[in-house]
């Protein structure tokens, strides 16, 4: 089956909605004329309307509708899909909304606020035979892509061993200040986030770790919350964060592979940032948060630059693999993420990162946590079936979950 056009609602019209709101008026000016936006969601309705203002640019004047409220939203509209870009804490009511009215969703990572938030969702689409896809746009970059292509099917590094990423970096305010002029946001406050840099920009590095190494195994670690700021309610009082800003990471593979991962913010001075990946025979190195341009070396000083690697990459690739990873050329991972939902949806296919794999991703921050409130290595298993939840516990009583 093949819906004609994909009726479409973004649903948290804040920040990185944005930048799915640029993707859709991206294809649209591409000609792939694969959806109509037909409603705009925030509570905060100024944000929605100014979405919707955008949206009818590119669709000749009609304006999708405004909601401050998903319910009624979801009462008065038929909707194929919704793209789901909300706090963490409500990632799972928002999308179970949305499958009970028989849409399909689109939902920015990690998947829930806890591992259980997770299960809830898989199951919910899977009752109301609903796509369920998690936005992921890192491993399709053409970087990652390349180093995927090294390591499983070039294998350029011989037999995977080790990979290392460091992402230690501090403030460049007056750190014996405490008290932070910023106002607090969901993402400093462990009930409504689930966690800080782990679980939000860190699930991105998970995500890749099983593209390119398979399960995890096991987790050892250590989350601390060094820095103890205090930041700004809306009230002007000074609260705590009360999540974490340094975590040192052991992760295993079930294929044998072991690692070190650390990302701190509470490290003044010169910051780090790198990623590696060690073989039997040589090495991926990256500089930067993610591998965006990896570079080859082999046992023999022999290297590889990045430019070089990644146009190689590009030139193995079939018309069938090329359509399917960059279909009409894109290659801007948002835009390929959206397209990659819309297409589902259409199609009736699996989307390429579905809330399973959201979910894998997101337990092995969870297990980080896990590991850490425990003091003791924890099995992914444990974690990601939700047998070991004592970081967890009050968030999901909490949100009743
Ligand atoms: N993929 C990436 O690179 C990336 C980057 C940043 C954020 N994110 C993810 O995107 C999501 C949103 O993060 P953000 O930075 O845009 O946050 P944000 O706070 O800027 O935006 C969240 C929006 O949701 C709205 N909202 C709150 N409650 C709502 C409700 N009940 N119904 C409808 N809307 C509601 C808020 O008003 C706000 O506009 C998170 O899951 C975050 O982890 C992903």
């Amino acid at each position: 089956m093949q819906t004609e056009k994909v009726r479409l609602a973004i649903i948290g019209c804040g920040g990185m909605a944005g930048a799915h709101l640029n993707a859709y008026i991206g294809l649209k000016n591409r000609g792939i004329d694969i959806f109509d936006f037909v409603a705009m969601c925030d509570v905060d309705t100024d944000r929605a309307k100014g979405f919707a203002v955008r949206a009818a640019e590119v669709q000749g004047g009609v304006e999708p509708k405004v909601y401050g409220d998903i319910d009624k939203m979801l009462e008065e509209e038929t909707l194929d899909g919704a793209d789901i870009c909300g706090p963490h804490f409500l990632h799972h009511s928002l999308a179970i909304a949305c499958f009970e009215a028989g849409v399909d969703v689109i939902v920015e990572k990690p998947l829930g606020v806890t591992v259980r938030a997770g299960w809830k969702m898989i199951k919910s689409a899977e009752a109301h035979n609903r796509i369920l896809a998690t936005a992921e746009q890192v491993r399709r970059w053409v970087g990652p892509r390349t180093v995927e292509w090294l390591i499983n099917k070039e294998k350029r590094i011989g037999a995977p061993r080790m990979f290392f990423r460091q992402s230690v970096s501090g403030t460049n305010k007056d750190p014996e200040n405490l008290l932070r002029d910023e106002m607090t946001t969901w993402r400093k406050d462990k009930l409504t986030s689930g966690g800080n840099g782990i679980i939000d920009g860190g699930v991105h590095y998970i995500d890749l770790l099983i593209y390119f190494f398979g399960e995890p195994d096991e987790v050892y670690a250590r989350s601390e919350n060094l820095n103890q700021y205090q930041f700004k309610e809306a009230g002007g009082n000074h609260v705590p964060q009360t999540v974490e800003d340094t975590a040192l990471a052991t992760i295993t593979f079930k294929s044998g592979v072991i690692g070190q991962w650390v990302n701190t913010g509470a490290a003044p001075g010169r910051s780090i940032g790198y990623n590696s990946y060690h073989g039997s025979i040589g090495s991926i190195y990256s500089t930067g948060g993610y591998p965006q341009s990896p570079e080859l070396q082999l046992w023999d000083g022999n290297v590889d630059d990045p430019d070089t690697l990644q146009r190689t990459y590009m030139a193995s690739l079939g018309p069938e693999e090329k359509g399917r990873l960059f279909p009409h050329g894109i290659t801007e991972g948002v835009m390929l993420e959206v397209y990659d939902f819309l297409d589902a949806v259409r199609t009736r296919r699996r989307p390429e990162l579905d809330g399973v794999d959201g979910l894998k991703a997101q337990a092995v921050c969870n297990a980080i946590y896990e590991s850490g409130w425990l003091g003791q290595a924890v099995k992914f298993d444990d974690v990601y079936n939700d047998r070991v939840t004592g970081y967890q516990d009050e968030i999901n009583e909490r949100w009743e979950i």
